[in-house]
């Protein structure tokens, strides 16, 4: 194991946003971790908590190369994620992953899109499949055109739901690609009109800027149905009130009258091959906004930061991979 050499974007402090302080440097590799796989990564892509995580001001910060396991959250390689967030994964290029949190990448599926198959695939999978209950009913997808909402359009569509996407002028043929039955630009003085017209049976708010969402969600939101809140950090202090007057203020006592629930993907074995077995049918697929080579990676956060990613950003991790033979399952 000595011999094999491992890089890793750590950083040290988080002053003026940890993205300006990251720094690639040789990392070694941990001793064995109980019930844990070495993973060599080819392939990584970013999800924004990837970086929010880091800027709490509450959020960990670590000390480089101390083998702490916490120098940057997360590098989610194929079907990966980490389990554990307290632990921080990493953007490394070899590292131990628990096993529960491994899946075999479909055969069909190249390995430059499989990283894309990750937090994005599982949350979308996790936020429609638990909350749709009505098999025929309509949801409305906030975001359609990022990382989570393509594969909310798409989760939607294989269970037969009528899939509206939020998304601005430039996100209806991405959307519509995806099976999106109707795309509403979100910057229209029109939309809550035209959604209030609509009715739908469920919201998954990928977006999170707007903290009247859920309130005015009472206008196009059919009663007893739920509202999925899957951006969180994107609050200000205004932002975070709302959230808790949703959260903890009762309809009778001035509070949105929607149900609404908050989810924090989890990384679950069974929710692992439902969506490698949806991306093996080819009814999950991965639309890459760009690949960055690991060398950028601060480039790569700059692009995901920008919140105008259409798609997966991904890291390309292969140039340094080692010489050892790899098999697909
Ligand atoms: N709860 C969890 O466990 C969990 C897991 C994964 C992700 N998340 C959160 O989910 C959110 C989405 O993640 P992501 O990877 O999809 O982010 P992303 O790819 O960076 O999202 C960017 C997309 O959002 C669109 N957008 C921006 N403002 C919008 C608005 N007001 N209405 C509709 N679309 C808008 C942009 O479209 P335009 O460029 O056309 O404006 C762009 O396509 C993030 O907040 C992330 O932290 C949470």
């Amino acid at each position: 194991m000595s011999d094999i050499q491992s890089k890793a974007w750590t950083y040290k402090t988080t002053t003026g946003g940890f993205v300006k302080n990251l720094s690639l440097t040789d990392y070694p590799i941990p001793d064995f971790k109980q019930d844990h796989v070495l993973i060599e990564v080819f392939n990584a892509s970013l999800n924004p908590g990837d970086y929010k995580i880091p800027d709490l001001p509450f959020g960990s910060c670590s000390g480089g190369n101390d083998d702490d396991q916490r120098n940057l959250y997360v590098a989610q390689i194929v079907l990966s994620i980490h389990r554990d967030p307290k632990t921080l994964g990493t953007l490394k290029t070899i590292m131990w992953v628990h096993r529960d949190s491994v899946y075999p990448l479909p055969e069909n599926i190249p390995t430059e899109h499989g990283s894309g198959f990750d937090m994005g695939a599982l949350t979308a999978y996790q936020a429609i499949v638990s909350y749709a209950n009505s098999p025929s009913g309509k949801v409305l997808i906030s975001g359609g055109s990022g990382g989570v909402g393509a594969f909310c359009i798409q989760v939607a569509k294989t269970l037969g739901l009528y899939a509206i996407a939020t998304c601005s002028e430039a996100g209806p043929p991405l959307c519509k690609e995806h099976g999106a039955d109707v795309t509403l630009d979100y910057k229209s003085p029109t939309l809550q009109d035209d959604l209030r017209k609509t009715q739908v049976d469920l919201v998954v708010d990928d977006v999170g800027y707007d903290p009247q969402f859920h309130r005015r969600s009472e206008g196009f939101l059919k009663p007893e149905r739920q509202f999925v809140l899957v951006a969180i950090m994107d609050r200000d202090w205004a932002g975070i009130r709302s959230m808790l007057v949703s959260f903890f203020v009762p309809a009778w006592l001035g509070g949105p009258s929607r149900k609404r629930k908050a989810i924090f993907t989890r990384s679950q074995l069974g929710d692992y091959a439902a969506v490698a077995a949806l991306a093996r049918e080819g009814k999950l697929k991965v639309v890459a906004d760009s690949v960055f080579s690991f060398e950028h990676m601060p480039k790569a956060f700059e692009r995901l930061k920008s919140g105008q990613a259409k798609g997966k950003i991904i890291v390309d991790v292969s140039t340094h991979a080692t010489k050892v033979n790899t098999k697909r399952s």
